[in-house]
């Protein structure tokens, strides 16, 4: 199993359509933005995941990335992102479709995403320092000024800190595959998982999801496929073509270089 072959036919054709995906997006965020703050998503009587989806690791923080945590990190990240509701009216400078990335390592997509659409606001999430502080020297070197972050557990965000219906789009790309038969609990793809995403995404807002594990994206296919409320956007109904916005990655660059396939999902909340 590969990536699907249309590809390459379907850049050609979808590609171009990319320039009016801004503004399809503003009018999808302005028909769903409701004019009153909306509830936490805070779902009662889900337990609260004690198993985590990362592994611990620090892992060693370069001299560029601490001094860009400390150089501006004041006006990227977001101070106790458990302790309120996160409000993007505050958050960002402008009020516009909201995007969310999550774990995305060392920034590469999101920052590609910030600096193709500066009338969007991005958040990311990430739990790894030294990814942070490498998303911080690619927004300030490419002069972004429309991405937050919190460093924070997006399983933990997404269930205290998010308002229903507040997001425009979900991207999770790559995220870890956790391969072995006993860790399969640990991968963030799960039904209750998606169902969070579900109420946090505004009606017809997207999901985007990759993975260079193919056990994973069958595993992801079945868990969207079968999860109350989405549908697939792809054509054949099965895995997508890639998402134009999303770069290659060191760790999808990794998975080539082992001769992986990479597998695109692409779904909407339909209800
Ligand atoms: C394999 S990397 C992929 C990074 C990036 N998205 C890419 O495509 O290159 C997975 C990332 O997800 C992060 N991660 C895993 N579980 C997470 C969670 N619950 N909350 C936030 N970040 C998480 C890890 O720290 C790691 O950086």
């Amino acid at each position: 199993m590969g990536i699907e072959p249309t590809l390459v036919a379907w850049e050609a054709t979808v590609l171009p359509l990319n320039y009016t995906r801004s503004a399809l997006l503003w009018l999808l965020w302005q028909r769903n933005t409701p004019t009153q703050a909306q509830p936490f998503l805070m779902i009662e009587g889900l337990p609260e995941r004690a198993i985590k989806t990362f592994a611990r690791r620090e892992g060693r923080m370069t001299q560029a990335q601490a001094r860009a945590l400390e150089d501006f990190g004041h006006s990227v990240l977001i101070d106790n992102p458990l302790a309120a509701r996160f409000d993007p009216l505050a958050a960002f400078s402008a009020n516009a479709p909201l995007h969310l990335d999550i774990g995305f390592g060392a920034g590469e997509s999101i920052a590609n995403s910030a600096y193709l659409n500066p009338d969007q606001n991005y958040l990311g999430l990430e739990v790894h320092r030294p990814g942070v502080g490498q998303l911080l020297l690619k927004l300030d070197a490419q002069k972004s000024r429309n991405v937050r972050v919190a460093v924070v557990d997006a399983v933990e965000f997404l269930h205290r800190s998010i308002g229903s219906k507040s997001l425009s789009s979900v991207r999770i790309f790559c995220p870890d595959p956790w391969p072995k038969q006993r860790h399969c609990k640990r991968r963030l793809i799960q039904d209750e998982f998606i169902q969070i995403v579900r109420g946090a995404l505004i009606l017809h807002g997207e999901l985007f999801l990759a993975t260079d594990w193919a056990p994973y994206a069958d595993h992801m296919l079945k868990v969207l496929s079968r999860a109350p409320g989405f549908i697939n956007r792809s054509p054949t109904q099965r895995f997508a073509p890639r998402f134009a916005e999303r770069p290659l990655t060191r760790f999808e660059n990794r998975g080539l270089g082992l001769g992986h396939a990479v597998f695109d999902l692409h779904f909407a909340r339909s209800e």
